[in-house]
């Protein structure tokens, strides 16, 4: 890795510096599978820097990631969150009409899904994830030697996350479409290429699964279908939110789990902690997400030539925010290596996102995950490592893809 700290060039009419350049390539087999150096290396470099290999910008800074997400009149999600710009000729694709779109677009479309998925519509769902998680447990534990993707988070996310969403989620159908949509967001290297193909078979699966007719009964998905027929959503929207969900909802909270339990196997003080107190479910896999995040990337594009933390910005720049970097900026955090379950960071950390495109499936993915956790720390008395985890390479996902663990009673 080398890193050259020279400007590259100066916008007309300012008198601003530039970003610096940064000659890293953060989707090279070597950043995907320990990103941490490049975050620390990016942090460092300074506020903003500019990836000379792709032309973007790009902050790993807390206070940055912040300012950026919480501004869309200068930083539009319009041109795609991954790092094409898909407004451009051969980039082109349908753009996710929630996260993809600014308000006043965005804000209706918010407003409705809100209502939908109100608090007490999520509660509904907890004595299913309870007795779910209440069966997964008892299982785990007589298996004993487990991975800890396979055969728990996946497993038990593809178990309750289908009800909820609407849609039949079968395993290699559904890793299929989520491994391409994740790789897609990033530039097209061979994992982008490779998903796509892989995905091909499941394609037409996955535009049938997403129809009115497919939505499985007492489903989120299906009261989307019925907003947009009270004509609270124009046609299509109801399908395309489906894809979002499915898109963001699935590999992100297998994810966060998988982090969780590698590192309550990894630290016997916080299982200990965990253990004594099974309600800190919440905080452990609150804490997991902002130590590991599973969304570490998402990308914005500068709407017109701009200034951030003394630096100009061209514009129509895509610009990356790198909010896993954000999660562990020594700027903000104290000791941010450290996994500790009793930091309250519920709406602090950014591996939901902030402001207005927010994660609006967390509390979806924290009420899966806390059942899980919170049944596993009831009936197991050690969690172990039983070798080296291994990491599942993916454009713009940060996940597990192996985990040998031992859970015993
Ligand atoms: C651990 C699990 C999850 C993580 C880490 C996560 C992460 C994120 C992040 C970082 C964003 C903001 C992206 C941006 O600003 O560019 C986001 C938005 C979103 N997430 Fe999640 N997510 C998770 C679970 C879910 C679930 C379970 C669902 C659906 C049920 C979901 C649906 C969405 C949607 C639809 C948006 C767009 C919101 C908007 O634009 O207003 N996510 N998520």
């Amino acid at each position: 890795m080398s890193a050259v700290a020279e400007p590259h060039r100066v916008p007309s009419r300012s008198s601003l510096p530039v970003p610096p350049d940064l000659d890293i390539d953060p989707y090279s087999n070597e950043v995907l599978s320990n990103p941490y150096p490049f975050f620390d290396r990016m942090r460092e470099t300074a506020a903003i820097v500019r990836l000379s290999r792709y032309g973007v910008y790009v902050t790993g800074r807390y206070e940055e990631t912040k300012i950026i997400l919480n501004d869309h009149d200068r930083f539009t999600a319009s041109a795609g969150i991954g790092i094409a710009d898909i407004r451009k000729p051969g980039k082109f694709r349908i753009p996710n009409r929630l996260l993809e779109n600014d308000p006043p677009g965005h804000t209706a479309i918010r407003g409705t899904l809100t209502k939908i998925l109100s608090p007490i519509v999520i509660r509904r769902w907890r004595e299913h994830f309870e007795a779910e998680a209440a069966v997964f447990a008892d299982r785990i534990i007589e298996m004993k030697d487990v991975n800890g993707v396979d055969d728990v988070a996946e497993a038990y996310v593809l178990k309750v996350f289908p009800g909820v969403v609407g849609v039949d989620l079968p395993r290699t159908e559904a890793l299929a479409i989520g491994e391409m949509s994740f790789n897609q967001a990033g530039p097209e290297n061979e994992l982008h290429v490779a998903a796509v193909r892989r995905a091909e078979p499941y394609l037409d699966w996955y535009e049938r699964s997403v129809q009115r007719e497919a939505m499985l009964p007492g489903s989120i998905g299906e009261m989307l279908f019925e907003a947009e027929d009270r004509g609270e959503f124009e046609p299509g929207i109801a399908s395309n939110i489906c894809r979002a969900f499915v898109r963001g909802g699935m590999d992100t909270t297998v994810a966060g789990i998988g982090f969780a339990l590698l590192q309550l196997a990894r630290d016997p003080d916080q299982w200990a902690i965990l253990r004594a107190d099974p309600s800190k479910a919440r905080g452990a896999f609150e804490e997991a997400i902002r130590h590991e995040s599973p969304s570490y990337v998402n990308y914005r594009t500068t709407t017109r030539a701009t200034e951030l933390s003394g630096f100009a910005l061209e514009a129509d720049t895509k610009i990356g925010i790198f909010s896993g970097a954000a999660n562990r900026d020594p700027r903000f955090w104290d000791n941010p290596t450290k996994y500790d379950i009793t930091r309250d960071t519920a709406g602090i950390h950014m591996a939901f996102g902030f402001g207005t495109h927010s994660c609006i499936g967390q509390m979806i993915a924290r009420l899966e995950a806390e059942c899980l956790l919170r049944a596993l720390a009831m009936r197991a008395k050690s969690i172990r490592l039983m070798g080296e985890p291994r990491y599942r390479l993916i454009n713009q996902l940060h996940t597990l893809d192996t985990l040998p663990l031992r859970i015993e009673a």
